[in-house]
């Protein structure tokens, strides 16, 4: 943890080194005060001399000023560190989920990164804030108190011998247990946090199917176990406080008794009994500070391993060393005998087995296939959105591994099955496709998209803001949308996966069109569940569980497979009624 502390101090070591500084000047000042006091009650009061009185009170009051700007000092240093640290370790993560792959982000789920990101990073910086004022102020305090104390009255000093080492030890029996538990309350949060986020992305889903009482028992029951964790953790947290309590009181009831009888046989002072009293209070409250601000610090530590989890992980998708001297651009894909499944820890059967196939360059290309037989996880190998478990998948005679993943990108177009538009305007979001698009360009991708017309009737055109997600259209103008954003990066690979679902037939026919139009070059590959989307391609590759059950042109298939019989039969049906 110190060193991933002292890693993202980066920009604020002064102030981190500085804080401290003022911090333990503060709580020397503080520690002056009760010595001027003792002085006034046993040398001034007796002798009533008041000059005494004024001149002490006037340097108990510069002292008390001084203590105050060393300590408004030190909290701004302290906050400034602590919070720049928080910004550069929240930047420092991000930059890293940047880099996962589709399996990475799988493995820790987005809502735990999301968890890991906040409130993680937040109990580390306030365990910065607030620890690093407590671990200046207590040991300074401490060791202040104890040579005052000593210095006063090293008999009386003996109480401490006994008292001190008594709460050390029950101190650290709260700890040990605390240190787990606080790990298992960041468990929880991103429980809570992963109901959260999945309730919120398909809350139109659960409304549909009126859902919501089972979602909130679902909530509910993370939240329980939420508020359980923390109140086990709560629990021995406040008992710290009533037994530190007693230590404290018999404490002080011992020092009165001894010293008090001191005092009576005219062997110590009673404004000097006083102060001891005082200074001992300090000393046992340090010792309590010190082990709170230690309980943060397990809190933190959990909050630090999960940081550095995903500091540390290992892309499992990366460029390659030495990339391959790259062909130009032409679209021809090949799988050699590929297999894949989504987890290679996974024990399962395998989601492809084997496949064999070859998309020649500038071919359109359809897959179609019941649902769940691997045709989204087949096109995703291609622009290594997953990596195959075995064999391989060549783009232009090239393994996709041995591209730059951002080369590899730039040359496929691809339309997610659940693509997402950005809370940006219409043509903020196409020139995703190609930052430098001209306003023609932009304009035609729309055009071959189908999509330029309900652009063009929208109030503000190609200047509508879309709200978050694209919420505010429609899911066939969602789906030409992204259409048009993949058409406008002229890709030499141009992948639909199931992307002209909600829109109809005709637009479809006139999207197909302009594909055969104006990408004449350009290898298509579209997957789709009607026939009628699939009827024109050069070649339909039927997949069934995970293997190729027929290839062909919709005529030759139509002829002898009897899976798209089947499927074609059934459409047929639902034409007819
Ligand atoms: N991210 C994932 N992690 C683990 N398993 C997955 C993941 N995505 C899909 N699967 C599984 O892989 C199999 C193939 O899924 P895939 O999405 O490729 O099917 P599909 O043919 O595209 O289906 P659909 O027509 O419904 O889109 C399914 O059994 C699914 O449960
Ligand atoms: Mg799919």
């Amino acid at each position: 943890m110190l060193n991933m502390i002292r890693q993202h101090l980066k920009g604020y070591g002064r102030q981190a080194a500085t804080g401290p500084v003022f911090m333990a000047l503060e709580v020397v000042c503080e520690m002056i005060m009760p010595l001027l006091m003792a002085a006034i009650v046993d040398n001034a009061i007796p002798r009533g001399d008041t000059t005494y009185i004024f001149l002490m009170g006037a340097a108990m009051t510069a002292l008390a000023l001084l203590s105050m700007f060393c300590g408004i000092m030190g909290a701004k240093l302290g906050i400034g560190a602590s919070q720049g640290f928080g910004a550069n370790l929240r930047l420092a993560l991000f930059e890293k989920i940047q880099t996962f792959s589709f399996a990475d982000i799988d493995k820790f789920s987005s809502a735990s990164l999301i968890t890991r990101t906040t409130n993680d990073v937040n109990n580390m910086t306030m365990m910065l804030t607030m620890g690093l004022r407590i671990m200046v102020r207590a040991p300074v305090m401490l060791l202040v108190a104890l040579v005052i104390a000593v210095a006063l009255n090293s008999t009386l000093a003996l109480v401490l011998v006994v008292i001190i080492p008594l709460m050390v030890v029950i101190i650290a029996g709260i700890m040990k247990v605390g240190i787990r538990l606080f790990g298992q309350v960041q468990k929880r949060v991103d429980a809570v946090n992963e109901v959260l986020q999945e309730n919120l992305v398909a809350i139109r889903v659960v409304k549909a199917f009126v859902r919501q009482d089972f979602e909130k028992k679902k909530f509910q029951r993370s939240n329980d176990e939420l508020t359980d964790a923390f109140l086990k953790v709560g629990v021995r947290i406040v008992s710290l406080m009533p037994i530190m309590t007693v230590c404290m009181n018999a404490a002080t009831a011992a020092v009165l008794f001894f010293g008090g009888r001191m005092v009576m046989g005219g062997r110590f002072d009673l404004g000097s009994l006083q102060a001891f009293i005082g200074y001992i209070a300090q000393i046992l409250m340090s010792v309590m500070m010190v082990s709170m601000s230690l309980l943060q610090l397990s809190r933190a530590q959990a909050s630090a391993r999960r940081i550095q989890e995903v500091l540390d992980a290992q892309p499992d998708i990366q460029d390659p060393a030495a990339p391959a001297a790259l062909p130009a651009a032409r679209g021809e894909v090949e799988f050699r005998d590929v297999s894949f499944k989504y987890s290679a820890s996974h024990t399962g059967d395998d989601v492809l087995s084997h496949i064999d196939l070859h998309i020649p360059a500038g071919q359109f290309t359809a897959i179609i296939g019941g649902t769940g037989v691997g045709k989204s996880s087949l096109v995703n190998l291609i622009p290594r959105f997953y990596d195959a478990t075995g064999g391989a998948v060549l783009l232009d005679g090239v393994d996709v591994r041995d591209y730059p993943t951002r080369e590899l990108r730039e040359r496929i177009g691809m339309v997610l099955q659940n693509n997402v538009l950005f809370s940006a305007t219409i043509r903020e979001n196409l020139l995703w496709g190609k930052a430098d698009a001209t306003e023609e360009e932009l304009v035609q991708a729309a055009k071959d998209a189908q999509a330029y017309s309900f652009i063009m009737s929208l109030p503000q055109g190609f200047d509508t803001p879309l709200d978050q997600g694209g919420v505010n259209l429609s899911g066939g103008q969602k789906q030409r949308l992204c259409i048009a954003r993949a058409m406008l990066k002229k890709p030499a690979v141009l992948i639909l996966d199931d992307s002209t679902s909600a829109v109809d037939s005709a637009t479809e026919a006139a999207i197909r069109e302009s594909f055969y139009k104006n990408l004449k070059d350009t290898t298509v590959i579209i997957i789709a569940q009607r026939i009628s989307s699939v009827r024109y391609a050069d070649e339909i590759i039927i997949l069934e569980d995970d293997h190729i059950a027929g290839r062909g042109t919709h005529e030759e298939l139509l002829a002898g497979n009897a899976i798209y019989q089947e499927i074609y039969q059934s459409q047929q049906e639902g034409v007819g009624e």
